[in-house]
C-alpha cells in the first residue's frame, strides 16, 4: 500500500482538484484506492458526494475520545471509496496538543487499513497537526504548484516541515515530484515559472513531474457540480492530462 499526500499551504492552488482526480482514476483503473478529504474545509467529499452528517468521518477516526478504524469510516462511491472530512476537524490542534503521541494517530490508524492499493490524501491549505499527522505515515508527497506569479510561494516553508518530519518521524518519506498545473502556455509568466521550477525542484531533491495540467474552465465547472474531472467530462483536457499524470506516477511507483 501506498500513502501520497497532496499537500501545499497555499490555498486554491488545485489540491482538491489533483487529489480526487488521482484518486478516482486510480479507481477507475481497478486499483483499490482510497481518498481521504484531511481539509477541514470538505471539498473532496463534496466532490465525491460523501455524506458528512450522520456518518462517521475523519474526526471519529482521529479526534473523538473513543476512536474506530478508518475501515469503519469508509464510505462507497460512484467515483470510490472515501473517508470524508468533518468540519470538527479544525479542533485538531487544540485536541492534539496534550497527547504527547498525537502526532502518530494517523499513523495507527493506516496500520490497520488492509486491501488497499493506493492512498491518497487532500489536505488542508495550512502546516497544521492534521498535516503533521499525514507527512509522519506517509510514503509520498504530491506537490501541485501553479504558473503564476504566487504560485511557487512557501516552497521552501513546506521542504522544511518536509525534512523537519523526515529528520525525526519518517525517514523514508519522499517527495514524489512538483505538479504542475492550470499551465497556459501562451503566457509567458506560465513558461517563465516552467523554466524556475526545475531548479526549485533540485534543492528540494525532487524533480518535476513531465505531464503537466493544462488550466481550463473544466476544472471549476466540476467542482461546481461536485463531479470530479472524468466523471464530469473525461475528454476535456484537464481530464486527459491528469490521466497521462497518473500513468506518469503509476511507472513511477512500480519502481
Ligand atoms: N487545471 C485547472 N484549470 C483551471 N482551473 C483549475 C484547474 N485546476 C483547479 N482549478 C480551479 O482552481 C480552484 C482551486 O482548486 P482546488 O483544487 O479547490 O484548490 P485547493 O484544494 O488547493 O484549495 C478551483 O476553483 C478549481 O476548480
Ligand atoms: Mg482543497
Amino acid at each position: 500500500m501506498k500513502t501520497i499526500i497532496v499537500a501545499n499551504q497555499k490555498g486554491g492552488i488545485g489540491k482538491t482538484t489533483t487529489a480526487t482526480a488521482v484518486a478516482s482514476i486510480l479507481n477507475a483503473k481497478r486499483y483499490k484506492t482510497l481518498l481521504i478529504d484531511a481539509d477541514q474545509q470538505g471539498n473532496s467529499s463534496d466532490t465525491y458526494r460523501a455524506a458528512i452528517e450522520g456518518s462517521a468521518t475523519l474526526f471519529d477516526v482521529l479526534l473523538d475520545e473513543e476512536r474506530i478504524s478508518l475501515e469503519e469510516a469508509i464510505q462507497h462511491t460512484e467515483s470510490g471509496d472515501i473517508v470524508a472530512s468533518d468540519p470538527l476537524l479544525r479542533k485538531a490542534d487544540e485536541i492534539l496538543n496534550g497527547d504527547p503521541e498525537g502526532l502518530y494517530r494517523f499513523q495507527d490508524a493506516l496500520d490497520q487499513l488492509k486491501g488497499y492499493d493506493f492512498v491518497i490524501v487532500d489536505t488542508a491549505p495550512s502546516l497544521n497537526s492534521i498535516l503533521y499527522n499525514c507527512l509522519v505515515a506517509a510514503d509520498d508527497v504530491l506537490i501541485p504548484v501553479t504558473a503564476d506569479r504566487y504560485g511557487l510561494q512557501g516552497l521552501s516553508q513546506l521542504n522544511d516541515t518536509i525534512n523537519a518530519i523526515k529528520r525525526r518521524q519518517n525517514r523514508n518519506l519522499k517527495i514524489i515530484g512538483l505538479l504542475l498545473i492550470k499551465y497556459n502556455k501562451r503566457t509567458l509568466l506560465s513558461r517563465e515559472v516552467k523554466g524556475s521550477l526545475e531548479e526549485i525542484a533540485k534543492s528540494m531533491n525532487t524533480k518535476v513531474f513531465e505531464t503537466t495540467i493544462r488550466e481550463s474552465t473544466k476544472a471549476r465547472e466540476a467542482q461546481a457540480v461536485r463531479e470530479t474531472l472524468i466523471h464530469y467530462d473525461a475528454k476535456s483536457t484537464t481530464a486527459q492530462d491528469y490521466s497521462r499524470f497518473v500513468d506518469e506516477l503509476l511507472k513511477e511507483e512500480e519502481l
